[in-house]
């Protein structure tokens, strides 16, 4: 799918669908000239159609409509984006997402988008918001099925028609390119079956895609994780055949003269390919989309590739422990004791509660290099989604200045974050008798809290930020957000984040 800006109408060539925004102030509100040529060219009263349609403009509403002319029928749809006042980038991509699976349910090929002529939004930050949300709602990954049976494709291309500011719109739209290519990288790595996407697979898409782009990028192998005392991410990975590894990504701004030192940042992402549970395996029923438990390894490896092509002045480490938690005679087992980087033993309750062992010794191998942050990136309990549901990711962070930046990468770019308390109360709950921490709180409730002040003993006093992504990762069903399945959840917060942190 390609995205361009133009300046009228008619330079959206071959345009067969229109999707005209709408404001809300009292009424539907579409003054503007391009809108008015398209109404002429299309032969409507778009006036006369919205009050058929009880269309007002709110957030809520969307029209589609076919406009037969002629010998030519036209789609049309009329997306409304509430009060004009209350435009703001989240809200733009949201809808704009909206529209993103309209066009894919109504096969537009090539659409051309009429943005309001009036908003009270600069023209970098409101172009961003639309083309990435086109892109989120509109994409589509890989089908193995048969490319007779596929009738769901994205546009080939979407004209965004931006009067008299395509020119200024240009560097807002290849950044929005970036943002869209990563985060269709990441869910198709996501989405793409654990039969097809081993361990190694993974990591061999993670060095391909960082060496692509100016990533340094190195891999840990099992001897190397031993060697490098890596005990907790070893013991997860043991009972697969398919061996576990770790892969290092690392975005380095060239030295600018007289530049300040770049701020250094760490993002550690769990990479799961599969999680049956391992001897405390699963029941079918939660087993059957476990392929996504590496979305947060995609989407730290999407955010890093991300700093280094927007040429961000920050250095960006991202740490991706991978293996597949699977049971077999060699597995580790529940009551197994074992030691991880930071030298702390831990017993293992559940071998279900994996994510955390594995985001332990990450954490604790980026925390050993005292960077300025550690964000890590998991799809790490049920609990949080029970909490927030499936569109939130849960923010637990080590103090208020990181925790702010986050809210407002979030906020800026139309993900739900909200943050959430790390409860000492709770901390008795992960006392083992025999080792450091025990790996499952012994007491039912909490479970998202405890699994964060479990990692927080891993992050030696370095401010640090996790994302429990466990809800919005993966979506069971088609939203009007994005069609079924990976949603590439994190990666616009991650990659404005670092933007605040290197000062853009
Ligand atoms: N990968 C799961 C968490 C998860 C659940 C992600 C649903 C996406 C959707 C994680 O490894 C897990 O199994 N967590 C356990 C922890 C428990 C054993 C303490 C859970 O949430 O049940
Ligand atoms: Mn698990
Ligand atoms: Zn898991």
């Amino acid at each position: 799918m390609k995205c361009t800006v133009v300046d009228r109408l008619e330079d959206a060539r071959g345009a067969d669908g229109y999707v005209i925004c709408v404001t809300a102030d009292g009424r539907a509100s579409w003054e503007g000239k391009q809108v008015a040529h398209l109404a002429r060219k299309l032969g409507i009263d778009l006036a006369f159609l919205a009050r058929t349609e009880r269309f007002a403009g709110k957030e809520t509403q969307d029209v589609y409509v076919r406009v037969l002319r002629g010998a030519q029928s036209h789609r049309l749809v009329l997306l409304g984006l509430g009060r004009g006042a209350d435009v703001d980038p989240s809200r733009l991509r949201r809808r704009l997402q909206r529209a993103g699976t309209m066009m894919v349910a109504r096969g537009m090929r090539r659409p051309a988008v009429l943005l309001p002529e009036r908003l009270s939004l600069p023209v970098e930050v409101a172009l961003e918001a639309v083309l990435v949300g086109i892109h989120l709602g509109a994409g589509r990954v890989t089908s193995y099925a048969r490319s007779s049976s596929i009738k769901e494709a994205p546009p080939s291309t979407v004209h965004v028609v931006l009067p008299g500011k395509a020119e200024q719109g240009r560097p807002a739209a290849s950044r929005a390119e970036v943002l869209a290519e990563v985060i269709q990288e990441a869910r198709a790595w996501v989405s793409e079956p654990a039969n097809m996407l081993g361990p190694e697979d993974l990591a061999h898409r993670a060095v391909a895609l960082g060496q692509a782009h100016r990533v340094a990028t190195e891999t840990w192998r099992l001897p190397r994780l031993r060697k490098e005392r890596m005990g907790l991410l070893e013991a997860v990975g043991r009972g697969s055949s398919r061996e576990p590894c770790l892969v290092r990504m690392d975005w380095v701004p060239a030295a600018r003269k007289g530049g300040d030192a770049v701020k250094r940042v760490f993002i550690v992402g769990k990479g799961i390919v599969f999680d049956s549970g391992g001897l405390s395996i699963k029941p079918a029923k939660g087993m059957v989309t476990m392929k996504c438990d590496m979305a947060g390894a995609a989407a730290a490896a999407a955010a890093v590739v991300a700093a280094a092509r927007l040429d961000l002045q920050i250095r960006v480490t991202a740490l991706l422990p991978i293996a597949e938690n699977t049971p077999s005679s060699r597995a580790s087992r529940p009551g197994d004791v074992i030691r991880g980087r930071a030298g702390k033993t831990v017993e293992i309750i559940s071998t279900d509660a994996e994510g955390r062992l594995v985001m332990a010794d990450g954490i604790a191998l980026a925390a050993e290099e005292k960077p300025d942050a550690i964000i890590d990136v998991a799809t790490l309990t049920g609990a949080c989604m029970v909490a927030l549901g499936s569109y939130t990711a849960g923010l637990w962070a080590s103090d208020d200045a990181i925790a702010g930046r986050i809210c407002d990468a979030a906020g800026q770019t139309g993900e739900s974050v909200w943050r959430m308390p790390l409860l000492g109360e709770l901390m008795p709950f992960l006392k083992s008798d025999i080792a450091d921490l025990r790996n499952s709180s012994s007491d039912p409730y909490g479970g998202a809290v405890t699994a964060a002040l479990f990692l927080q003993e891993f992050a030696a006093g370095v401010p640090w930020a996790h994302l429990d992504i466990a809800g919005p990762a993966w979506h069971d069903k088609r939203t009007d957000l994005g069609p079924r399945g990976a949603t590439g959840f994190g990666i616009t917060t991650l990659v404005r984040y670092l933007s605040i942190m290197a000062g853009t």
